[in-house]
């Protein structure tokens, strides 16, 4: 009886591998791909490092200071010697560095940045990347989950990269996904033919596929809204969050879970199923959430998913931003219960 085989699975299937797997289907990929997201993830797995030390940072009083532990990370950036910087700040640094030193992107869209990045000539690729770095940031302190969200396009044909090759509708995105600092590192990803989640083995440094073909169940007993909004909202959402908390058909009320980092109450959605909402309301009528860096790539996974995503108007990915830090209501999870919220804003028409 081989032991090890029992203790030790062999067969590591690790983001890199998968999506070496997926792309041998696209033989025109030149693996640039692969090059790109082994970008991301290095960069997800600094800010999980990162996350994981802040608390202590925060203990032993080095916030502020100089941040003596130099953290190097192989080859590509060093951040020796840095000023203790906000994890935000430091998380979109980290990115930057990591997409830019990829040489397969042409133009950066931060939440942290208020321009887009255009990579100089000699390092462009053919990726567009937007990303809000840390998501989720007013939870960092008290260390509950936060996380990085990211979006990716193909830049258009011919000519200097513009704006225009990220002022896209998200359906015409090739990749989304997002990593959850949290109890685990865990990595979900879409490239258009389904969720896989992977989390991250610290003592392998890899992300492993732990939860293959994610799908979100068709309803969900959750829904997870900011109710100190409430008075706010619009008829609709209104009448839909009331319908969560009082059913009229006798069904039980849903639960309300509320976590305030995007990355966390999606997460929990995609796997447990249930409605995600930032409606617009009086205060903010395009809602908070940005479109290209957490409304698009979270709507993108949902459908991947067997979800939908809605924005009070149309479905989300239908979007076609005007701006890069354009905001949009979103309501986004279970199949049905995204329907349910929909007729009730047809109903308003
Ligand atoms: P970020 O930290 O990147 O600015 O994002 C915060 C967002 C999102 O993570 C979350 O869903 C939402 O803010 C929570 O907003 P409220 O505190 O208004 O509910
Ligand atoms: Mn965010
Ligand atoms: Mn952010
Ligand atoms: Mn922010």
């Amino acid at each position: 009886m081989d032991h090890a085989a029992d203790v030790y699975k062999t067969d590591l299937m690790t983001v890199t591998r998968h999506v070496l797997n997926e792309q041998s289907k696209y033989p025109e990929s030149r693996g640039d791909f692969s090059i790109l997201l082994s970008h991301i993830v290095l960069g997800c797995k600094f800010v999980c490092s990162a996350v994981n030390k802040a608390g202590l940072a925060k203990l032993i009083g080095l916030a502020g200071e100089t941040n003596v532990q130099a953290i190097r990370v192989t080859g590509h950036f060093d951040l020796q010697g840095e000023e203790q910087k906000k994890l935000d700040v430091l998380s979109n640094e980290v990115f930057v560095k990591a997409l830019i030193s990829s040489g397969r992107t042409s133009i950066l869209v931060s939440e942290e940045d208020e321009e887009a990045i255009f990579v100089e000539p000699s390092k462009r690729g053919r990726y567009c990347v937007v990303f809000d770095p840390l998501d989720g940031s007013s939870n960092i302190d008290c260390g509950v989950s936060i996380g990085t969200i990211f979006g990716i396009y193909i830049i258009n044909d011919g000519g200097d990269p513009t704006l225009d090759d990220v002022l896209k509708p998200g359906k015409n995105m090739v990749a989304a996904g997002y990593c959850m600092y949290g109890s685990s590192c865990t990595f979900v990803l879409s490239t258009g033919s389904g969720v896989n989640g992977f989390t991250l083995d610290p003592s392998l440094g890899e992300f492993i596929l732990t939860h293959p073909d994610i799908k979100i169940p068709n309803k969900g007993k959750i829904y997870s809204v900011n109710e100190g909004n409430a008075k706010n909202w619009d008829g609709p959402t209104a009448k839909y969050v009331e319908s969560c908390k009082f059913p009229k058909d006798g069904s039980s009320p849903k639960s309300l879970r509320y976590i305030g980092s995007m990355v966390a109450d999606v997460h929990r959605t995609l796997l447990y199923g249930g409605i995600f909402l930032y409606p617009a309301d009086k205060k903010s009528p395009s809602g908070k959430l940005r479109v290209l860096y957490e409304v698009f790539p979270m709507s993108f996974l949902m459908e991947q998913a067997g979800g939908q995503a809605f924005t009070g108007k149309q479905r989300a990915l239908d979007l076609i931003p005007e701006k890069i830090h354009e905001r949009s209501p979103i309501f986004l999870g279970s199949y049905d219960d995204v329907e349910e919220i929909k007729a009730l804003y047809a109903a308003e028409e």
